[in-house]
């Protein structure tokens, strides 16, 4: 598939990136300026020189892909997806955007009682099908392809058949996929990465996950 990934830039996107691009997917990393963009794409084709990896800015990225996946801070969810309807209308977006408030990231509640993932779906309306994912994966150890994971990525969503497309790209790059439910159940995933922050710092590790057993 080709898949654009907004804020591509940061350490989440581009480790998803690299790992889809490995699986044989063709990478668009997007950023608000087209060079940045371009700048990381070297950078991750540099670790893997076969892989289709390109860089643009988030809009042209969009318009190019045919999944899209959203790897920005909170912060700026609203103002990224903004002007971006027309070239995600018909497409899956998948939301890894997990809020917390710095400098302690701890569970935070949106003053609009809903998910990070349900407030992209307001926004962008019925033609547009959020999913969400990864919430729980730290960026830690993405870039390393032969990093073996000890953790469950959780995916929510409406429809069972864009699940279904998401689990693949779960598989692809290199996890256990487990259907968490509707939308709606991404408030708890999202938080659940404040809990896992929380852990890691107790813990003084980097990589603390979500195992989902007896399944
Ligand atoms: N890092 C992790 O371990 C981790 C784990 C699980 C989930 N997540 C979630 O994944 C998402 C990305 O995480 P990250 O650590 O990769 O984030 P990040 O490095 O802070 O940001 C990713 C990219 O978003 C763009 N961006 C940053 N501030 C922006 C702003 N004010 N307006 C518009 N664009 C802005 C930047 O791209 P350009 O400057 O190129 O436009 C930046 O490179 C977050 O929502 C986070 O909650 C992260």
């Amino acid at each position: 598939m080709k898949i654009a990934i907004l804020g591509g830039t940061g350490p989440e996107g581009s480790g998803l990136g690299i790992r889809w691009a490995a699986a044989g997917h063709k990478v668009i990393i997007g950023s608000r300026l087209a060079e940045k963009g371009e700048g990381v794409a070297a950078e991750l084709k540099a670790i893997l020189p076969g892989g289709e990896i390109s860089g643009s800015d988030n809009l042209t990225a969009a318009s190019q892909s045919e999944i899209v996946v959203l790897a920005v801070p909170y912060s700026a969810q609203k103002p990224t997806l903004e002007g971006l309807g027309t070239a995600l209308k018909g497409k899956i977006l998948v939301t890894v955007v997990a809020p917390t408030q710095k400098p302690k990231a701890r569970v935070w509640r949106l003053p609009s009682g809903l998910s990070a993932a349900e407030e992209a779906q307001q926004q962008l309306g019925d033609s547009v099908r959020v999913v969400s994912a990864f919430q729980n994966i730290g960026a830690h150890n993405l870039k390393d392809l032969d990093y073996v994971a000890d953790f469950d990525v959780l995916v929510c969503g409406d429809k069972r058949d864009d699940k279904q497309v998401v689990t693949r790209l779960v598989e692809d790059a290199g996890f256990r996929a487990v259907n968490a439910g509707a939308l709606q159940n991404s408030s708890v995933v999202e938080g659940l990465t404040s809990v896992l922050i929380g852990i890691n710092i107790r813990h003084k590790v980097k990589d603390a996950g979500i195992r989902i057993t007896g399944i």
